[in-house]
């Protein structure tokens, strides 16, 4: 009789087994699947694939239903928008330059492109890359007059005009958001820091430049938290002894002065930036930024002209490449 019952049990021990490992597996949750951490970018995609910089706080869209019970997050302060103004003209470094500083703006928060072609048309080649550079942005163009393309004569005037109407014109009717306006040439190099300082610009701000006037940087001195000359080598009568890349504008003072633009006439070569700022502020009325005008944030580049001597005038490529 013993044995009877053990054969049973072994018999039916090994279905006993089963049955128990089936359930096990049954109630265990299911492993994660193997898939890579998401790839973090500070960049949200906006609708038509433009990529669009974060805003801060607030929650996103999808979550803001489901929360709509718990204690709303207070709003920040509205970030003042950068806008920056940038002549640009073909040549055959053109989209090189535009892709550095692409590269850069994309990173800054709330900036706004003011992208002013020295041409009668808007090119092809800016308007495709605008359109893939991940940034919001304003083309337009304006020719240089024939007679203004001469070498000693300012560059860009009417370019920087044309921005200034543009954010003029935009502004009229709207009480004006905080902004601050920046000249940008498009053979610059920027830090990202300079944006950290001319975001508080209130007035016109100014800090110093690099690689400028014959000198490693140009800068304004400062005592006591006030500009009271400038370190230069270079025309030192100027009213204001600094570069276009050298001082931010806040869009408020922009719009108080209408008529405030770049002139042509009179104007003499390295006074662009001393006859525009003559019309919009006063040397003490400066807000120095970059520790007092001691740190260099951005500087006066210039990119060597290309060497194109092996360009063929017959016997061409193929295929026509945008460079
Ligand atoms: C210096 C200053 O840094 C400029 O801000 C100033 O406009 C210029 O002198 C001047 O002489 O007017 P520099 O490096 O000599 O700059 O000038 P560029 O960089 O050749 O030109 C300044 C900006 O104007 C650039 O963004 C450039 O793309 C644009 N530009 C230049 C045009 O739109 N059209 C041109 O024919 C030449
Ligand atoms: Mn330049």
């Amino acid at each position: 009789m013993k044995s009877v019952l053990f054969t049973r049990f072994f018999i039916l021990l090994p279905w006993i087994l089963i049955v128990i490992i089936m359930l096990d597996v049954d109630t265990r949750k299911p492993a994660p699947p193997l898939t890579p951490r998401p790839y973090f970018s500070p960049y949200a995609v906006g609708r038509g694939g433009a990529r669009l910089p974060l805003r801060r706080g607030g929650p996103a869209h999808g979550t803001q239903k489901r929360n709509q019970s718990r204690p709303q997050p207070q709003p920040e302060p509205q970030l003042p928008t950068i806008y920056a103004i940038t002549p640009t003209y073909s040549r055959p470094v053109q989209k090189a330059e535009l892709t550095r500083l692409a590269n850069t703006f994309r990173q800054v928060a709330q900036l706004h492109w003011i992208l002013v072609e020295d041409a009668a048309a808007r090119s092809e080649l800016v308007s495709r890359f605008l359109a893939r550079a991940g940034l919001p942005s304003t083309h337009l163009h304006v020719p240089t007059p024939r007679r203004y393309k001469r070498p000693g004569l300012p560059r860009a005037t009417e370019q920087r005009n044309a921005g200034l109407a543009w954010l003029r014109q935009r502004h009229q009717h709207q009480r004006a958001q905080p902004g601050v306006l920046f000249f940008a040439d498009d053979d610059n190099t920027y830090s990202l820091e300079l944006f950290q300082e001319m975001r508080t610009t209130r007035k016109v701000s100014v800090w110093p430049v690099g690689l400028v006037g014959g000198r490693r940087y140009e800068r304004p001195l400062v005592e006591n938290g006030k500009v009271v000359g400038w370190y230069t080598g270079w025309r030192a009568d100027r009213p204001f002894a600094i570069d276009m890349a050298g001082f931010a504008v806040s869009l408020q003072v922009i719009l108080s002065n209408p008529k405030a633009v770049f002139k042509r006439r009179g104007s003499q070569p390295g006074m662009q930036e001393s006859d525009f700022l003559k019309q919009i502020t006063t040397v003490e009325e400066l807000e120095p930024k970059a520790n007092n005008c001691t740190k260099v944030l951005v500087w006066h580049t210039r990119t060597e002209k290309v060497n194109l001597a092996n360009e063929p005038k017959y016997r061409l490529d193929t295929v026509k490449i945008e460079v």
